[in-house]
């Protein structure tokens, strides 16, 4: 079922619980082809300390937008593994609102820039990031599951 796009103001980002589990992987089940999070990667970062999952709630239970957040011990960068928004409510600022509460947790837990890597195809995503002000850093060779590259790009934190 599509949700209908809820009026502004949306919910704001919130941490994902175990709770959310069936409702991150049908918004992840809608949003990508491959690469892919599946149930046993979500249940782990779940409770791992090092994973930050922040989502907005949609109606009826469903998630309108997730972001995962990964940190490493010995670096400064806070990595965004996944950026998600539900097809039906694309284009009203939530994106943006999950990267702005994702530069929030990044500077209250002491990280000094953002990673993260982008399909070269994905024009709405890449429009997202430019817009954020990242840069890219690097282009990381076949890392997407059709084999393509990906641009890795950063921002810092300030
Ligand atoms: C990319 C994605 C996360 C954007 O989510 P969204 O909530 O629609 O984005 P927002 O409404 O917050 O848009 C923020 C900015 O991004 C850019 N943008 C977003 N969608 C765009 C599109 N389709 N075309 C061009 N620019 C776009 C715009 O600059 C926009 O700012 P503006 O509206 O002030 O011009 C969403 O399309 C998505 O989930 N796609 C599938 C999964 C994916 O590709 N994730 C990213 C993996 S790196």
């Amino acid at each position: 079922m599509t949700p209908s796009p809820f009026p502004a103001p949306f919910p704001a980002p919130r941490p994902a619980t175990l709770a959310d589990l069936e409702a991150l992987l049908a918004l992840e089940a809608l949003c990508f082809e491959f690469n892919r999070m599946g149930r046993r990667s979500f249940k782990r970062l779940l409770a791992r300390p090092s994973a930050h999952i922040l989502v907005i709630d949609g109606p009826a239970g469903t998630l309108a937008a997730s972001a995962v957040l990964l940190s490493r011990r010995g670096t400064r960068g806070l990595r965004v593994y996944s950026l998600a928004v539900h097809p039906g409510q694309r284009g009203h600022g939530l994106a943006k609102a999950l990267m702005q509460a994702a530069l929030d947790h990044a500077r209250a837990t002491g990280h000094h820039w953002l990673s993260l890597e982008v399909h070269p195809e994905n024009a709405a995503a890449r429009a997202l990031y430019d817009r954020l002000g990242f840069h890219q850093t690097s282009v990381e060779e076949d890392y997407y599951a059709d084999g393509s590259s990906a641009f890795r790009l950063r921002r810092s934190v300030d």
